[in-house]
């Protein structure tokens, strides 16, 4: 049976715009797909291919944007493709009507894109343009600078699975001690009640219970994100999490951390200064504790094996449950791997992990 939940029909953000090469092409996995991004020189946005050069697949990643013409030109025989992937130029092209009357099919593969809110954000198939085209972005309400939100920006890859990553951000009790010192202290935590407000196969809310009024949105399969007003203020602070599967045992987390307050001490703050002395700890923090939790989670023998296997008294691990039941129900509790070709092995091996 087909599972109902389809990754590939989904828009995920990237990266930062700030963040991204102008000069040369990058690439990425998104998906288990090798991707490259690039730059045309002619255009106001970044484009992302199959990192796949239609001539005999050399990865356009390795190649170089050409001086003159402004288009992607591959490393291994000179080939060049325009912004939509059309070829353009085959240096050995006996004549030039070999090119501009095939170039339709010999184009590189272009996935829609867009650029908003700061971020790249690309739809995982080609083949269903039009499907991107009226799927609106999983944009957060909160990065939105005129209801007066500040924000910056932040990428990192990650040495474990998407389902790890955002059974981490849908946690927030483990924030007092797993990052004791940097977020949160240890000898304050005490118990989160969470309730969930609603749970479809689209989003599901939750909330906490106590002095600070946080909800909590998961809108699958990437946008994880959370709201805290301060009591009776108007003051409000978010972190937006976007959870990238990138391929078997590795994602990546974009982020943006909104807040409408404390304004001049955004404009002041490094953006260097905010990823080294807090997002790099965050990260570091509990990465040991769930590489390990993820390899342990594999071991056991029964599926669905977290709900055999956890224990989950509290209501504290309330989302979690719910992240973990949405993701039994809608993609039987896999990602789709097989549908790139990508076996996985049952326990991977963590020293390969590492
Ligand atoms: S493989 Fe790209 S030009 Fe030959
Ligand atoms: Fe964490």
């Amino acid at each position: 049976m087909e599972p109902e939940f389809n990754f590939f029909q989904q828009w995920y953000p990237l990266s930062p715009v700030e963040d991204l090469v102008l000069e040369q092409p990058t690439s990425v996995t998104l998906l288990g797909l090798r991707l490259v991004i690039w730059k045309p020189k002619s255009s106001q946005t970044f484009r992302v291919f199959l990192d796949q050069c239609p001539h005999r697949f050399a990865p356009l990643s390795e190649g170089r944007i050409d001086d003159k013409t402004g288009n992607l030109m591959c490393s291994y025989h000179g080939w060049q493709f325009e912004q939509q992937g059309l070829c353009t130029h085959i240096p050995q092209a006996e004549n030039p009507e070999l090119v501009s009357k095939n170039k339709e099919n010999l184009c590189a593969v272009a996935l829609p894109v867009r650029q908003e809110q700061d971020l790249l954000w690309v739809w995982a198939n080609a083949k269903s343009s039009e499907q991107a085209a009226n799927t609106p972005l999983p944009l957060s309400p909160q990065i939105d600078a005129t209801i007066g939100f500040v924000w910056s920006s932040y990428v990192r890859d990650l040495e474990y699975d998407w389902q790890t990553l955002v059974e981490n951000v849908a946690d927030p009790s483990h924030v007092p001690f797993a990052h004791h010192g940097v977020q949160g202290d240890r000898s304050k935590a005490r118990p989160i009640p969470i309730k969930i407000v609603q749970s479809t196969p689209n989003l599901i809310e939750a909330a906490t219970v106590g002095s600070f009024e946080t909800t909590i949105t998961f809108e699958p399969p990437c946008r994880l994100e959370y709201a805290i007003k301060f009591g009776n203020s108007e003051k409000q602070v978010g972190l937006v999490t976007y959870c990238i599967p990138v391929s078997p045992g590795k994602s990546r987390i974009v982020a943006q951390f909104p807040r409408n307050f404390a304004k001049t001490l955004h404009r002041l703050r490094p953006r260097w200064w905010d990823h080294i002395s807090e997002r790099n700890q965050v990260i570091d923090g509990d990465m040991v504790l769930l590489q390990q939790q993820e390899y342990f989670l594999q071991q056991t023998q029964s599926t669905p094996s977290w709900k055999t296997s956890y224990r989950l008294p509290t209501s504290a691990d309330r989302l979690v449950i719910e992240y973990r039941n949405w993701f039994d129900k809608y993609c039987q509790g896999q990602l789709p791997w097989n549908q790139v070709g990508i076996s996985v092995p049952e326990i991977r091996n963590l020293n390969n992990n590492r």
